[in-house]
């Protein structure tokens, strides 16, 4: 059980500090420059943009997962941030799973070539894939970056919430689209008789936003 210093010490105010610094840090990185001339070259108007990019990337380092999956992978922006902040925290045999609907795209076509051994691209419709059970029953880190309707998005947090260990991070782009993500953030919580979270009975452990990226990490 859970008791409250713990559930502060994943971000209280040092940690927050520490974050926004991370970002900053990979703000001005030679990763950074290069990313921004692959994105000039390869990328599409649907890439995700630097600074939420910097921001999944302090994700990863924080957090240090090793298996990773991400719906909508398209040409791989996201991608390359996940497996660069995989790299960056020192993750040996690290898995990314990037799953794309359309068979069109050259799924991670803009992932750095030094990068490419953990990436796994799958294609088809998530939602299909759900129920073929393809995906790993441990997963530390889910990126939702697809389809971005209220109905799909909630069915993405929570089939792979339940997939998440204890500690794992699921993390959304775009979370100003619409409410899911904050409809989800919210329906981890339990409140006692006078209203007071109630951290014995809720299912995360702290969630934010930062750009428009979410995250909420499970408890
Ligand atoms: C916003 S783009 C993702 C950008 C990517 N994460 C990046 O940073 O480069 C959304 C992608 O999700 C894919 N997509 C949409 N619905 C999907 C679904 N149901 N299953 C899998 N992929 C889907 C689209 O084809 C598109 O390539």
């Amino acid at each position: 059980m859970m008791n409250q210093t713990e559930v502060c010490s994943v971000m209280n105010d040092s940690a927050w500090l520490a974050f926004c610094e991370s970002v900053l840090e990979v703000q001005r990185s030679n990763f950074m420059k290069e990313m921004e001339e692959r994105l000039r070259v390869f990328g599409s108007k649907s890439s995700m943009g630097m600074f939420d990019s910097a921001v999944l990337l302090a994700l990863v380092r924080k957090f240090a997962p090793s298996v990773c999956v991400e719906t909508g992978g398209n040409l791989g922006m996201s991608s390359s941030f996940i497996l660069q902040g995989m790299y960056e925290a020192g993750i040996q045999g690290g898995k990314l799973l990037s799953v794309e609907v359309d068979p069109k795209i050259p799924v991670g076509s803009m992932i750095p070539e030094r990068l490419r051994s953990g990436f796994n691209p799958l294609f088809g419709d998530v939602k299909h894939l759900m129920k073929k059970e393809v995906f790993p029953e441990q997963i530390d880190l889910f990126l939702h970056d697809s389809s971005h309707r209220y109905k799909y998005q909630s069915l993405e947090f929570r089939y792979f919430w339940t997939k998440l260990r204890s500690s794992g991070v699921l993390v959304s782009h775009d979370v100003n689209f619409n409410a899911s993500f904050v409809d989800f953030v919210s329906s981890t919580y339990r409140h006692d008789k006078i209203g007071v979270t109630d951290w014995a009975r809720t299912t995360h452990r702290v969630w934010g936003r930062l750009g428009t990226i979410g995250f909420i990490v499970k408890a």
